[in-house]
């Protein structure tokens, strides 16, 4: 991946001798390990990534996923793999790095444990933060993770047309959430991007509910948010249905979102300021009767991780660029009655955006 790990030596706030990334153990592993490294499986744990100026990458990987470290490098000649036993590390991790001083370290994802590790196996050197930069490159995608995005956005899209078919009445929360977590691995995803959100009902008002035992009953407003992984790239969208008998103002919430999604997507082009894609959305809601119950940021760009750089509120100063994945999700909350919300993932493009998730967003009602 020579063009990522120049892309973020050139995004470095000063210049920096080595670029190093060091994992602690699951979850806590840095994304940014995959940016540089195109390793689809493995968890590499404890491993370190050692990124060179001129674009080598060193990959330390332990015995456990030696073997698709071996395979994943053989696909790139800039790409070495280490696999050390335990004595040997320290000369190896030194023999790359020399004396050299000023080394980049990602300050937002190394754990206090793992750059406390790196110092007893290298001394002290003097640190760079290299986390806007990673942020920064990692933020407009090339042409391989735009793939891996759009085919994790085809995986949510195909299980959101297949929700209203999954629906039964009596069926708890956690039931569908594992259908679909289910039918996210049918058709190809590594797994949950996050933790699926399925909120019947009342639960449809907390934008960030975890699914339990409640059950599905006519008249219930439902929200499904959930996101596949592909290739460890992520796709995030939410579909909200409508379950039995008919809800006047449920419907016509639904009718709202979707016009202010539709407000924030028809100003969605390189140039644009988050907070002018949010307000948008705002305006429209908070001009219906309501005002106030869109009670979150409309988006989030989108990558490796689900929340992966940048997140869209009435203050965001980020502007879009081409290139740039992010999510536009609008919703509307009504405590202890029910919710709306309706996400699409979107890639920006030099003069406007593509949708990356398709499923149908508009209002749907299943017969109880
Ligand atoms: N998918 C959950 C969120 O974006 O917050
Ligand atoms: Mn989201």
């Amino acid at each position: 991946m020579k063009d990522r790990v120049r892309k973020v030596f050139e995004n470095l706030a000063a210049p920096a001798d080595a670029l190093v990334l060091a994992n602690s153990v699951d979850p806590l592993i840095d994304h940014s390990f995959f940016y540089l490294f195109d390793c689809a499986s493995g968890i590499f744990e404890g491993s370190l990534a050692i990124a060179l100026p001129d674009g080598q990458l060193h990959v330390f990987s332990s015995p456990l996923e030696a073997e698709s470290a071996y395979q994943a490098a053989k696909q790139d000649p800039t790409v070495t793999v280490h696999v050390p036993k335990p004595s040997e590390m320290e000369g190896e991790v030194r023999g790359i790095l020399g004396a050299t001083q000023r080394i980049a370290l990602n300050y937002h994802e190394v754990t206090h444990e793992s750059y406390l590790r790196l110092t007893k196996l290298i001394g002290d050197r003097e640190w760079i933060d290299a986390s806007a930069a990673l942020r920064k490159a990692r933020v407009t995608k090339d042409a391989r993770e735009i793939e891996r995005l759009t085919r994790a956005a085809e995986i949510g899209s195909a299980v959101g047309r297949e929700i209203p078919g999954m629906l039964k009445a009596g069926m708890t929360e956690l039931e569908l959430a594992a259908e679909m977590e289910y039918s996210m691995m049918k058709h190809g995803a590594s797994g949950r991007s996050f933790s699926t959100i399925v909120g019947f009902g009342p639960s449809g008002a907390e934008p960030h509910y975890m699914p339990g035992e409640r059950r599905l009953a006519s008249g219930d407003s439902i929200v499904c948010d959930f996101g596949a992984f592909y290739r460890r790239y992520a796709s995030d969208i939410t579909r909200s249905f409508h379950f039995g008998r008919r809800d006047d103002e449920l419907k016509r919430v639904h009718e709202t979102v979707e016009v202010a999604q539709q407000a924030a997507l028809s100003l969605a082009r390189p140039g644009v300021t988050g907070k002018e894609l949010h307000n948008a959305a705002a305006q429209v809601i908070d001009a219906s009767p309501w005002k106030g119950r869109f009670t979150h940021g409309l988006g989030h760009s989108i990558g490796l991780a689900v929340h992966d750089g940048f997140g869209m509120g009435p203050l965001t100063d980020d502007v879009l660029v081409e290139g740039m994945a992010i999510t536009i999700e609008p919703g509307i909350y009504l405590p202890g009655r029910g919710g709306v919300r309706i996400e699409d993932d979107i890639l920006i493009t030099r003069h406007g955006y593509e949708f990356l998730t398709t499923a149908p967003r508009g209002y749907v009602e299943v017969s109880a």
